[in-house]
């Protein structure tokens, strides 16, 4: 990217989950304040704001990424995935999100967003994961309510029902 005035002002046009949106931002605006305050999407949390906490954890065409270290104008031209993308309808969780449910895997649900973008890039690269690898997944993640057990439960169970709904196709 060449190098941009930080006062410059830009258009920044993307895919959200699948919908083509625009955003005028400055150069410096972080991705997390673009979501949140331009587009009004705040399903996607900001923790630390340092890319250590995963609390902003979004999918950049399909990888996930710290939100709060990338900028808006890098977003150009991207498929970018947040947690608001996960369900199919309204009124309807993935599977991702029915597992967690089903084994208390949030309590006050400040990291669940950044989890689920998470596990749900993980999941599609490896479908039958380790419980080692599930917790290395999740070991970039802080979650300060739930020790971490359900979240790995939950992960588990998503990949072996997705499995078999493949199975199934
Ligand atoms: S808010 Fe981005 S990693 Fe913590
Ligand atoms: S559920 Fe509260 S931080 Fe994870």
């Amino acid at each position: 990217m060449p190098l941009l005035s930080a006062h410059a002002r830009h258009t920044v046009s993307f895919l959200l989950n699948g919908t083509s949106v625009q955003v005028e931002t400055d150069t410096r605006l972080l991705v997390t304040d673009a979501l949140r305050h331009s587009l009004g999407v705040t399903g996607t949390h900001v923790g630390c704001e340092h890319g250590v906490c995963g609390a902003c954890t979004i999918l950049i065409d399909g990888a996930p990424a710290r939100a709060c270290l990338t900028l808006a104008v890098q977003l150009e031209g991207h498929d970018v995935r947040t947690v608001e993308g996960l369900a199919p309808a309204p009124d309807r969780l993935n599977v991702l999100q029915e597992a967690f449910r089903r084994h208390h895997a949030l309590q006050c649900g400040f990291c669940t967003a950044g989890i689920l973008m998470s596990a749900d890039a993980f999941l599609r690269e490896q479908p039958n994961p380790s419980e080692g690898e599930i917790r290395e997944v999740v070991g970039g993640h802080l979650c300060r309510c739930t020790g971490y057990t359900p979240i790995v439960a939950a992960i588990k169970e998503a990949a072996s029902i997705m499995r078999e709904m493949n199975e199934h196709v």
